[in-house]
């Protein structure tokens, strides 16, 4: 059996892949993986619907990208994931540089969401509001956001993506939320600062940017996750890759990764309001990692060739004896 095939019948709502928009139209071998709704349920696309892709200068909006992954999931009847809204980074320098009163940049949060995810209304499972807004010391990350709004951008921002999609999950996401420390703290502390304010959250991304050798146990992971489904949200996995920090990787360190990669998947199963787990792509063949990380990657479940790995036959049996 394939892996979405697995994870439902484990009890979670899909196991998803982010989708590489430069590979599915060039890539038969790695399209016809992709599009197998046995092992992949939910698709996300990895670069098509930030703002850069979507509303490159001011009023002008472009779904070319986005589109690539929407119409997949429209043609198989996989699922949806959107990714994302308020973010940092690959933000066009209109609006990151951009000197803003509150009044104008909610106005032009609230323009951007009610084309791109006007949009995507009706087919996204879930979209990520709020994007990376802790550093990884526990402080607010500095943005154009934080800085014009303090941390009001978060309930303006969950309120206004409410108001035109009431029906899609508002997720914040975020990466090193694992490792349950001053990063986790915050995240935390954002959950109930949206929520004091009265507006719509409804679940938190673990990115899951993971290493292998350094990732948490199982049970220390079900026990982070726990402490956001405490607070009423869902939580998920989104962005899952577990790298080798030196390649080649030795078959020690590959049987490692698999138990790393069980883990996480494991630590869904554990705790009732995880609903899914998406890999950051899942061939070795396209990752951000090398790009990112010099001399570090294969982070994923299958490799360059197409290959199912340990890790994939690791997660395969977690989900088996659920
Ligand atoms: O689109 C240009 C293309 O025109 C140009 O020729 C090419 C040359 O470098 O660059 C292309 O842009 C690249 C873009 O991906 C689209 O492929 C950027 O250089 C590259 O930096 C960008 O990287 C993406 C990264 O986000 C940017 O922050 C990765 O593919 C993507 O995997 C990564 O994903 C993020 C999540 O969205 C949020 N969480 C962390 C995760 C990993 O960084």
């Amino acid at each position: 059996a394939q892996l979405n095939d697995l994870a439902v019948r484990a009890g979670l709502k899909y196991f998803g892949t982010a989708l590489r928009e430069g590979a599915i139209n060039s890539d038969t071998a790695y399209a016809a993986i992709l599009k197998n709704k046995s092992e992949f349920g939910q698709l996300v696309p990895e670069n098509g619907q930030k703002w850069d892709a979507t509303e490159a200068s001011r009023g002008t909006f472009t779904y070319t990208q986005g589109d690539i992954t929407a119409n997949v999931a429209k043609s198989t009847g996989q699922g949806l994931r959107c990714h994302t809204m308020v973010w940092y980074s690959q933000l066009p320098n209109w609006v990151s540089g951009g000197s803003w009163t509150r009044a104008a940049l909610t106005s032009v949060i609230e323009t951007h969401m009610a084309n791109v995810m006007g949009h995507y209304i009706g087919q996204c499972y879930a979209w990520d509001v709020a994007n990376e807004a802790v550093a990884d010391d526990g402080s607010w990350r500095d943005s154009i956001f934080y800085r014009t709004f303090g941390t009001d951008f978060l309930p303006i921002s969950f309120n206004a993506a409410k108001k035109v999609d009431p029906n899609t999950k508002l997720y914040y996401n975020d990466y090193n939320l694992e490792y349950n420390g001053a990063k986790t703290n915050r995240a935390v502390e954002l959950v109930q600062i949206v929520q004091s304010a009265g507006a719509p959250i409804d679940g938190v991304g673990f990115q899951g940017h993971l290493i292998v050798g350094s990732t948490p146990s199982r049970s220390s992971l079900a026990t982070v996750l726990k402490r956001f489904t405490a607070l009423g949200v869902e939580v998920a996995y989104t962005e899952l890759d577990i790298r080798h920090s030196s390649l080649p990787a030795s078959s020690a360190a590959q049987v490692t990764q698999g138990n790393d990669f069980a883990n996480v998947v494991g630590s869904c199963l554990d705790v009732a309001g995880c609903v899914g787990v998406t890999v950051w792509s899942f061939t070795d063949k396209y990752s951000w990692i090398p790009e990112t990380f010099s001399g570090q990657g294969d982070a994923l479940i299958y490799d360059k060739n197409f290959n199912k790995k340990a890790a994939w036959t690791s997660i395969s049996s977690v989900f088996a004896a659920k």
